[in-house]
């Protein structure tokens, strides 16, 4: 079973480790879902990647949480649950502005670009105080039908990761689509960690838990915090299918 890394860095006088992951909502050997607000246990938690999708601050439904914070409010949320080193998805002009509140500049930026019929078609991911490694993952050749590329696609190569990843959002009709309300693609957060050195992964708002299974496929241990039960609930059960999956394969 691999044990998640008890070094506490940020514990001063506000209850242990112990404490909090002595009654998660999931745990299994590499996962663990903890029902709360994340600003009452992130600095309770051992150091760790932070990889996230957080709340846009727009106003968005979501079960039981109203997403219309003030500015100062919105900048003392990410300051106190998003440490460096951090990955976060958003929107490119909320990305300068998280730069602003987190006081870094980014070490790199990607967009992700998906299909839709709204005036918004891209998402930026920008990686704070680390750096993803491009020669850790490929993709496809643009080009698939020039003579060349035919070859190396014959023997079995890919192109380069590039900074311009084009990937399908989650649909009502996606096969890994949830109850929850604004889903990422699994396979935008597991190209993610895939790039990224890290030994635990933290996703401080985790929704349906996409960060986890991300997590799970790639065999890295994780802790995901998500103040809906309901979300939870379909978190824990995505990453039990994982289990399930990884058994039968
Ligand atoms: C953009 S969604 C994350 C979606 C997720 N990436 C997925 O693929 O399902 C943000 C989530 O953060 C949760 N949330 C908002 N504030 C929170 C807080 N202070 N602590 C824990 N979770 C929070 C919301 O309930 C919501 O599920």
């Amino acid at each position: 079973m691999t044990e998640i890394p008890t070094t506490i860095e940020r514990s001063e006088g506000r209850g242990s480790l112990h404490e909090v992951l002595a009654s998660p909502y999931y745990k299994d050997t590499l996962c663990t879902i903890i029902n709360a607000d994340s600003r009452d246990v992130m600095h309770k938690l051992p150091s760790g990647l932070v990889v996230s999708d957080p709340p846009y601050n727009v106003g968005y439904h979501y079960d039981g949480y109203k997403d219309n914070l003030t500015t100062e409010e919105y900048q003392e949320l990410i300051r106190s649950v998003c440490p460096l080193p951090c990955v976060l998805i958003h929107y490119a002009e909320d990305l300068c502005a998280l730069s602003w509140t987190l006081e870094e500049i980014p070490e790199k930026m990607v967009a992700w670009v998906y299909p839709s019929n709204t005036a918004r078609q891209w998402r930026g991911i920008a990686w704070w105080g680390c750096k993803p490694d491009f020669d850790k993952d490929g993709q496809d050749y643009r080009n698939p039908n020039d003579k060349r590329i035919r070859e190396r696609i014959a023997r079995g190569e890919r192109a380069r990761l590039y900074d311009w990843w084009e990937i399908n959002q989650v649909k009502n009709v996606s096969n890994e689509k949830t109850e929850h309300p604004c889903q990422i693609p699994t396979d935008v957060m597991r190209r993610i960690l895939k790039i990224t050195d890290c030994k635990l992964v933290i996703d401080p708002f985790a929704g349906s838990g996409t960060t986890l299974v991300a997590a799970k496929q790639l065999g890295i241990p994780s802790i995901g915090i998500e103040r809906n039960e309901k979300y939870c609930a379909i978190a824990a059960g995505r990453v039990a299918r994982e289990n399930a999956l990884g058994l039968a394969g």
